[in-house]
């Protein structure tokens, strides 16, 4: 194939392209990025329920009741309003240190937990729901039980 008729092919493809662009009707809510939890009625789906009971087992004797922090942790319902979930991520899997002559604030690596990489979804999920004030302090109720 000719240089010439590839670059007839490529304006061809960019032109359908463009037509089918043009002919589909643009989502209203495209720009509202999509929520990793779901509140109906106060309720709380199972992934979010289940981030609540992993993040007591796992994350409350640092990060306090319900994401607010402790006087060693620090409040992740702040957190989560300036963090992108890649830094979470990254923070939670690799752990982070912040040792000083002041302070020792360690937060541990959980890659290797199971419990933890397994469920990071659901933690994510119920952390951002706290950040993001739909679900309230203390268990939250769970749609369909
Ligand atoms: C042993 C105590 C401890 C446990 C358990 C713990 N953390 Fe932490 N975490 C900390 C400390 C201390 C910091 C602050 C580290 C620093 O100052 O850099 C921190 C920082 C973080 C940060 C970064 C916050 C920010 O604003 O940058 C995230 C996210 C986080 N923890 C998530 C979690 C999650 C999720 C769990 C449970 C799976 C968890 N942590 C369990 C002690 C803990």
């Amino acid at each position: 194939m000719g240089l010439g008729s590839r670059a007839h092919l490529v304006a061809g493809l960019c032109g359908l392209l463009l037509g089918l662009g043009a002919a589909m009707p643009v989502p209203v809510v495209a720009a509202e990025e999509e929520k990793p939890y779901k509140v109906e009625d106060g309720k709380v789906d199972q992934g979010t329920y289940n981030g609540y009971r992993r993040y007591g087992a796992s994350c409350l004797r640092c990060h306090g009741q319900n994401g607010d922090g402790s006087s060693y942790g620090p409040s992740l319902v702040d957190s989560l309003r300036r963090l992108s979930r890649e830094q979470f991520t990254e923070v939670v899997i690799n752990g982070r240190q912040n040792i000083t002559a002041a302070q020792q604030n360690v937060m541990p690596a959980f890659g290797t937990v199971e419990d933890v990489v397994l469920y990071l979804d659901d933690i994510y999920a119920y952390l951002m729901a706290r950040a993001d004030g739909a679900v309230g302090p203390g268990r939250p109720p769970r749609i369909g039980g």
